[in-house]
C-alpha cells in the first residue's frame, strides 16, 4: 500500500473509533488500541508532511501555542433566545405563535444545554472553522481549540450540504469539572464557579493541548444554510446526526401545550441524572417556513422561547462566621446557618470564599441570606435578603491575625485569599501537612485519619510528618480509641508507604502549588532529591509547565533549613527519594552522548533554558558548529555564519518543536501517548 494510502486510511479508521467513542459512546477498540494507531499516523505524518491535512485526527491533541484569536463576523448574527421561569409565560408563547400562525404547528423541545455557545462552519464535509458567540456579531476563531474536541467531528460522512454551519454547545461534563477543580485546589489555583465558566475559559486558552486535556463535549442543536436537507428543524437535527454530530436524544416534537409542560416536568427532575449541566428547555417551532413567517425582533427569535429551571435555593439566617485555616494556611471564611432543605440535604454551613466576596455580600450578622447549590460541591450565599434585614447586626469582616495561632495574617498581591504564614507552627497547617502527607494520592498511609492525626498531635506523638515514621505500636495502642489491631495496621502501612515512588514523595511534601502534575514534572526532570534540591530558578523554570509561582515556592521549600532536616530523616527512615530504575530507563537519557549548538530564537523556552534541558537530558552543549556536532538546535532567525557552516558540514537542523518531541516535553505526545509517565 502506498504511504498517501495508509495514511488515509488510518485517518478515517481512527475518525471511525472517535465517533463511535465520543458520539455513541460505544467504543469498539481498547484505549491502547486506539493510541497505537493515533501514534502509527502520527509518525507517518511527521514522515511525510507534504501529506499534512489540519483535520487529521492527529490535530485533535492540540499543537503549539496560538497567539490571540481572530475575529470572525458570523454569517447570522447569533442571537440569544427570550427567557423565563413561569410556566404562564411558557402558554403565553404558545398563544402567540398560534395567533400568528393561524394554523396547524409543531414544537420542538430540547434540553438547554448550559455552557458556551459555538458556531461551526462545515465546507465539503471538513470542518472549516469554529467561532464562539462574541458579541452575537463576531465571535472569536477558536477552531483550533474545538478541533480538539473528540464529539466535533472533523470530516462528515453521508449527504451533507457542501457549506452549512450548525450551532451548539461546548461543555465540560460534572465529572471533568470536579476533578479540574480538585487539582486547581490542590494547585492553590482560583476555582471555576460552574462547568460553564470553565468551559468557556478553556475555549479562550491559548494552548490547545491544554484544552485537549480538559475533555469538553458538545451538543449541537441549531442547522443553518442555503441549502438544509429538511424543512423541519427536527429533521435536519436527525439529518445532522447520522453527518456524525453530536446531537441530544432528550427531544420531542409536540403537539400540544400539555406535551411541552410534560416535557418540562420529565427532565426538571431528570436533568439530575445528566452528565452536563442543563438550565432548561428551549422550544422552537418546527416548521422553518414558520420559523421565518413568525421572525425576529431585534434580539432573539419570536418562534422560539426559553423556560428555565429554578436554581435551587433557599433562604435562612447567617448565625456567624468562622475562619478556617487550611494545610497551606490559607484562611477560608465559613458562613454558619440556621439548617436548612436545599436539594435533598441540610445544609448548615456555606462558603465565603474570600474578603472580596464577604465586603461585595455587605453581609451582617443575623441577615436572611440565600444559598444556593451551584455547580460547586459547598452551598454558598448569593444573595442578602435586604428587605428582612431589621435589626441590623455587626458587619463581617476578615480577621486580621490566623484564628489558630494569632500570626499577622498577609495577602499576596494579585490574590484573594489571606494566608496564615506561620507554617512550621500554626497547628491546623501542621495538622493539615500531615494529613495531605499520608492522603491516598500521597503516601497512602491507612488508618491516619483526621481524628486519628489529631489525637496523636494533641498526645505530641507527632509532631511534624516524619516523626509519623517513629510511631511504635505500643505508643498507638495506648491511645483511646486505638486498639492493638489498629495500631498495627498503622504501622504496616507505614511500612508499605516506603515503597511509594519518588514523584508521589515529592507531592506528599506538601509543597505549594506543587500538585500531583508538577510533582511528577519535577521527579521525572530532576530524578532525585538531592538534584532537585539544588535545582536553579532557571533550571526549574525550564521544566515544562512550571512557570515562575511554582518555581519561587519550590526554591522557598528548600531554602528552608527545616525542610532540608526533615527529608533527612524521611530519607533514613527508607523513603524513595529517587527515579526507581525502571523509571529511570523510561525517562532515558535522549540526549546522552549528543553535543548541540544553540542558534536562533525560540518561543517555548529561553536559549538558558534549552542550554539548561540539553544538559538535564544527558547532551552537551556547545558554542560552535564542527563536524562533532551532533545537530544544531535551531530556532528563527539562525545566524547567517552557523548556518553556512551547517550545510558545509552536512550538520542537521532540529527545529524546536522536533527538539521539544526528543525530550519527551511535547504537549503534544504527551497527550497522545497515555499512559507514560514523563
Ligand atoms: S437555540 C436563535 N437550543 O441558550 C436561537 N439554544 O439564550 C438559537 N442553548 O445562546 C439558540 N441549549 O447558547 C438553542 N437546545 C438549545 C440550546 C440553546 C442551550 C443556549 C444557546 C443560546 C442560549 C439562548
Amino acid at each position: 500500500m502506498k504511504i498517501q494510502e495508509k495514511i488515509e486510511l488510518l485517518r478515517r479508521e481512527l475518525e471511525q473509533h472517535n465517533y463511535n467513542y465520543y458520539v455513541l459512546s460505544q467504543p469498539t477498540i481498547s484505549d491502547f488500541e486506539f493510541d497505537t494507531k493515533l501514534r502509527e499516523l502520527q509518525e507517518l505524518e511527521s514522515a511525510h508532511p507534504e501529506f499534512f491535512d489540519p483535520n487529521s485526527p492527529t490535530q485533535r491533541v492540540g499543537s503549539d501555542i496560538s497567539d490571540g484569536f481572530r475575529q470572525v463576523t458570523h454569517v447570522y448574527p447569533m442571537l440569544s433566545l427570550g427567557n423565563t421561569y413561569s410556566e404562564g409565560e411558557v402558554a403565553d408563547f404558545y398563544e402567540r405563535v398560534r395567533k400568528a400562525l393561524n394554523e396547524d404547528f409543531e414544537l420542538v423541545c430540547e434540553l438547554k444545554y448550559d455552557g458556551t455557545s459555538i458556531s461551526l462552519t462545515y465546507e465539503n464535509g471538513s470542518l472549516l472553522r469554529a467561532v464562539t458567540r462574541g458579541d452575537g456579531e463576531k465571535g472569536d476563531d477558536v477552531t483550533a481549540n474545538v478541533k480538539t474536541i473528540r464529539s466535533v467531528p472533523l470530516r462528515l460522512h453521508g449527504n451533507f450540504p457542501v457549506l452549512f454551519e450548525i450551532r451548539g454547545e461546548i461543555l465540560m461534563p460534572w465529572t471533568v469539572f470536579d476533578d479540574l477543580n480538585k487539582e486547581r485546589e490542590a494547585q492553590e489555583e482560583s476555582l471555576f464557579a460552574n462547568p460553564r465558566n470553565a468551559a468557556s475559559g478553556t475555549l479562550k486558552l491559548q494552548n490547545p493541548s491544554i484544552v485537549a486535556s480538559r475533555k469538553l463535549d458538545t451538543y449541537l442543536y441549531y442547522l443553518l444554510g442555503k441549502k438544509l436537507p429538511a424543512d423541519k428543524h427536527y429533521d435536519n437535527l436527525m439529518a445532522a446526526k447520522s453527518w456524525g454530530f453530536k446531537i441530544s436524544d432528550a427531544m420531542k416534537v409536540c403537539r400540544s401545550l400539555p406535551e411541552v409542560f410534560d416535557f418540562i416536568k420529565y427532565w426538571d427532575e431528570e436533568r439530575k441524572n445528566l452528565p452536563v449541566a442543563t438550565d432548561g428547555i428551549v422550544i422552537k417551532v418546527n416548521s422553518l417556513i414558520q420559523q421565518k413567517n413568525l421572525g425576529f425582533t431585534a434580539k432573539s427569535p419570536r418562534w422560539a422561547i426559553a423556560y428555565k429551571f429554578q436554581a435551587e435555593k433557599a433562604l435562612t439566617r447567617l448565625n456567624s462566621v468562622s475562619f478556617q485555616v487550611g494545610r497551606t494556611g490559607a484562611v477560608t471564611p465559613v458562613a454558619n446557618l440556621d439548617p436548612v432543605q436545599l436539594s435533598g440535604t441540610t445544609v448548615k454551613r456555606a462558603s465565603l470564599h474570600n474578603a472580596d466576596i464577604i465586603e461585595s455580600l455587605d453581609l451582617h450578622i443575623g441577615d436572611m441570606v440565600y444559598v444556593e447549590k451551584g455547580g460547586e460541591i459547598i452551598p454558598k450565599i448569593t444573595a442578602v435578603d435586604l428587605d428582612s434585614r431589621v435589626l441590623v447586626g455587626e458587619k463581617v469582616q476578615f480577621i486580621k491575625n490566623c484564628p489558630e495561632c494569632g500570626t499577622p495574617l498577609v495577602r499576596f498581591e494579585g490574590e484573594a485569599a489571606h494566608y496564615c504564614p506561620n507554617d512550621n507552627a500554626c497547628p491546623p497547617q501542621i495538622k493539615g501537612k500531615m494529613e495531605h502527607f499520608v492522603s491516598r494520592k500521597a503516601m497512602n498511609i491507612d488508618g491516619l485519619g483526621s481524628e486519628t492525626i489529631n489525637l496523636l498531635y494533641e498526645n505530641k506523638l507527632l509532631s511534624n510528618v516524619a516523626d509519623i515514621y517513629e510511631l511504635k505500636v505500643a505508643d498507638l495502642a495506648r491511645l483511646e480509641r486505638l486498639g492493638n489491631k489498629s495500631a498495627m495496621n498503622i504501622r504496616t502501612s507505614c511500612e508499605k508507604s516506603k515503597n511509594v515512588p519518588f514523584e508521589r514523595v515529592i507531592f506528599a511534601l506538601g509543597i505549594r502549588f506543587v500538585g500531583e502534575t508538577v510533582a511528577k514534572k519535577l521527579a521525572g526532570a530532576f530524578k532525585n532529591i538531592e538534584v532537585l534540591e539544588s535545582a536553579t530558578y532557571e533550571e526549574l523554570i525550564a521544566v515544562d509547565e512550571i512557570g515562575d509561582r511554582i518555581a519561587q515556592s519550590v526554591l522557598k521549600f528548600f531554602a528552608d533549613e527545616r525542610n532540608i532536616r526533615l527529608i533527612e530523616r524521611l530519607k533514613s527512615y527508607g523513603l524513595q527519594m529517587a527515579l526507581s530504575e525502571e523509571q529511570m530507563r523510561n525517562a532515558g537519557d535522549s540526549l546522552a552522548g549528543l553535543s548541540i549548538v544553540i542558534s536562533g530564537t525560540f518561543n517555548k523556552h529561553s536559549r538558558d533554558e534549552y542550554k539548561a534541558l540539553i544538559e538535564r537530558h544527558g547532551g552537551k552543549n556547545t558554542g560552535s558548529v564542527s563536524s562533532k556536532t551532533s545537530f544544531i538546535l535551531a530556532g528563527e532567525n539562525m545566524g547567517p555564519e552557523k548556518l553556512k557552516k551547517a550545510e558545509k558540514l552536512g550538520v542537521k537542523l532540529v527545529n524546536e518543536k522536533e527538539f521539544l518531541v526528543m525530550i519527551g516535553e511535547s504537549e503534544n505526545q504527551q497527550q497522545a501517548f497515555t499512559g507514560t509517565l514523563f
